[in-house]
């Protein structure tokens, strides 16, 4: 069964806790928190103190995606913040390695995330180290943005590149019920969507499109 994480960037920042119950009730699997300083992507949010207050309200696995230039520097701050999961972008390290033994050093599990003109092969020598991949199917920066054609080759390759591993495969930007199926098809195990789930009158019902097979 696909896992759905809700971005929490299209939730409502004053009344995060009622979101949080929210998406809870309506069939969500994870919660996918964007953390962007303004260097690496062109917009700032969530810091570590937001994921350890998420941390006190709920019991769903907290998927922190750190889009921080040199995000070695924070990654003690959010495992002790009670991240689940913790994804780097590959472009934002010069020690991509040795940044994802840190993760995995807190007992937290660790990712990368490729931008879309990111070539697959970085992650070759490093799957060892990995639970989970993810695309980025928009340029990251914003929330609302249309989903990017070619990930879907970019999907299959890297399905196959990762054939016979646990490792998941996330996809983020721009998903929604029309290019999920295909995207699940291709080997997706965990769909990020923020407005195609929050802006929709009925959330509940926008996660069960997106599971649909
Ligand atoms: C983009 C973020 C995404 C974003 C997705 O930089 O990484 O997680 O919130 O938003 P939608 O689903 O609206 O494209
Ligand atoms: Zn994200």
């Amino acid at each position: 069964m696909t896992i759905i994480a809700p971005s929490l960037l299209a939730a409502d920042i004053l009344n995060l806790e009622a979101d949080v119950k929210m998406l809870e009730t309506s069939g969500a699997d994870w919660l996918h928190i964007d953390v962007m300083d303004g260097a690496f992507v062109p917009n700032i949010n969530f810091g570590p103190g937001v994921v350890e207050s998420l941390r006190k309200v709920t019991n769903l696995t907290l998927d922190v995606h750190l889009m921080i230039e040199k995000p070695e520097r924070y990654i003690e701050d959010f495992c002790k913040a009670g991240a689940d999961y913790i994804t780097v972008h590959a472009e934002a390290t010069n020690h991509l390695d040795r940044t994802l033994q840190l993760i995995k050093s807190y007992d937290v599990k660790a990712g990368v995330v490729l931008n879309p003109a990111t070539d697959i092969n970085v992650v070759r020598y490093v799957l060892d180290k990995l639970d989970m991949i993810l695309l980025m199917s928009v340029n990251p920066g914003f929330g609302g943005q249309q989903f990017i054609e070619a990930t879907y080759q970019k999907l299959e390759d890297l399905t196959n590149m990762i054939k016979g591993t646990n490792i998941k495969i996330q996809v983020d930007g721009g998903v929604n019920s029309d290019n999920a199926p295909k995207l699940v098809r291709k080997g997706a195990t965990v769909l990020v969507a923020g407005s195609y789930i929050l802006k929709h009158q009925n959330p509940k019902e926008a996660i069960q499109l997106l599971k649909r097979p």
